[in-house]
Formats: C-alpha cells, structure tokens, sequence
C-alpha cells in the first residue's frame, strides 16, 4: 500500500488532513515530505501503526493525543492524555502576560500541565519561570517540552504555590481547573478523554481559582501580577474574589471576560 492508497482510504472515514497528520506522526514526515512521496510503499509496520492511529480517531479521541502533538503559540507542544490540550484561550492569556513580565522577574505557572505557558514565558522574555502541577504524569510532560524545546524553567510538584515564600513571587499566571463537577455542558470529546483533574475543580468550579488567589496573595510581591483564565460565565464572582486587588477583565475572540489580571495592592 502506498502513501496515497492509505490516505485515500483514511479520508473516506475522517477529514483528509487529520489523516494526513495521523501519517505525518507516523512515518516522522513533514508535510512537504508525505507530499512529495504519495506513491512510496508503506511498510506493514507503518501501516499498522496509521490504522491504530485512524481507530482511536474515529473512537472520537482527540487528534492532539493520536499525533501527540499541538501548537501553542507557534510551538509544538507534545502532549499525552495526561495533560489538557492547550487552547487558543491560553493564547490570549500568556499573551497578556508577556508585556508585564519584565527581565529578572521570578514567574510562576501553576497548574503548568502541558507546560505550554511557563516554556512560552521563559523563551519569550528573559524571566526566571517555575512551574507547578500536583501531576507527576503532567510533570513529565512538561519536562519534555522544556528540554525539546529548549526553555529553562524549573519544575515544581505542588499544590498551587504551597511551595512558595511569602512576597518571593512578581507574576503568577494559571490556568486551573474551572468547571463544576458534573457540568452537563463539558463537550463528549473532552469529558472522555481529557484528564479530570485538568477540568474539574469542585462544587461551584470555582475552588481552585478561590484558593489561588488566597495564595497568591500571601506569595507575591507588593504590586505584583496574578493572571489567570476562567470559565465562561465566571467573571462577575472572580471579580469578587478579587474585590482587594486591581482588576483588568480581559475578553476572547468571541467577546466573552474569559481571563483577569490583577495587581496586588500592596
Ligand atoms: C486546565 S489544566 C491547564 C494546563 C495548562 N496550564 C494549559 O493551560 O494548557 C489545569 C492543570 O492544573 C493542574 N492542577 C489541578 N489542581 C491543581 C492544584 N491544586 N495545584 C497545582 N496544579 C493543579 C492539573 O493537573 C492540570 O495539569
């Protein structure tokens, strides 16, 4: 069978270029190298582990987890089913963040999975980047991303910033988890394939991003800068929780407050 046979095959049960991306992580190509050779032989090995790929696609698993890869900010990020899949949102988020990050700076990234912010913080600015995660498997994930792609941050197990001094930290930025345990709304692609303790936070949802920033108010330092992301439909009680702090509401492409930064008043 032939480069182009196993495409042909492949785009009849799920669109072309994903299964052009199922190759392209199989035979280790790029996308000018599977062009240039439609009529090479697959060997049975290759073609055993394409279709492997093109079942669990079809099973509904995410394409980032069969390719084990996404972009994130013009990178890419290898990822597993351990970690969440990076987001456009996340984008916007360590966007924000990189003007505020001055050279010299101690940064945190809690609840790093992927490790798709702090790498992106730490080969962006010149900034001393932490990351933390109570995943060990999200841990290694990160890890590998930082050594693949050459980013110097330190990798932290803990819980939020338990690890961390008071007024030892100039930024701290999070993505946690946000949703209600149960939420009816969570998408069936991301309800049976990303890792719970990625998505969900407790009762309101909001528990993870309360006790962040109690925390954050103890670690950071007089003025320093907490940006984090939440739901949609979470701004006004994040607001609350952020009632002594200056507070920037931020929007997505679609227009909805989905992230804040805040300043600590000293
Ligand atoms: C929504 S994912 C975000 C991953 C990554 N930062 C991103 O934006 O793609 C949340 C991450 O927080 C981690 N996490 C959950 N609870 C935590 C806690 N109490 N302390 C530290 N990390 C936590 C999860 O393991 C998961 O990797």
């Amino acid at each position: 069978m032939t480069v182009s046979d196993w495409l042909e095959s492949a785009a009849a049960k799920i669109p072309r270029p994903e299964a052009r991306q199922i190759l392209e992580s199989v035979l280790g190509f790029s996308r000018e190298d599977l062009v240039s050779t439609g009529r090479r032989d697959l060997s049975n090995d290759d073609v055993g582990k394409a279709d492997a790929g093109l079942a669990r696609r079809i099973q509904g698993e995410p394409l980032a987890y069969v390719v084990g890869n996404k972009e994130f900010y013009g990178r890419d990020f290898f990822v597993t089913n351990a970690v969440l899949i990076p987001r456009p949102e996340t984008e916007l988020l360590t966007e924000a963040v990189l003007p505020i990050a001055q050279p010299g700076w101690t940064c945190v990234d809690v609840g790093t999975g992927s490790g798709c912010i702090a790498v992106t913080l730490a080969l962006e600015n010149d900034v001393r980047c932490l990351a933390t995660d109570t995943s060990s498997a999200a841990l290694e994930v990160a890890v590998t991303n930082a050594d693949k792609l050459n980013a110097s941050v330190r990798f932290l197990q803990s819980d939020i910033l338990r690890a961390f001094q008071k007024n030892a930290v100039n930024l701290v930025v999070s993505n946690l988890p946000y949703i209600a345990d149960g939420d009816p709304r969570v998408e069936t692609s991301v309800k049976d394939w990303e890792p719970p303790s990625s998505l969900y936070a407790g009762a309101t949802g909001l528990e993870a991003i309360s006790e962040l920033i109690e925390q954050a108010a103890h670690v950071l330092k007089p003025n320093g800068w907490l940006a984090l992301e939440f739901g949609i439909g979470q701004a006004d009680a994040v607001r609350r929780l952020l009632e002594n702090w200056n507070v920037e509401m931020r929007r997505d492409l679609a227009g909805i407050e989905r992230f804040v930064l805040a300043q600590a008043t000293s």
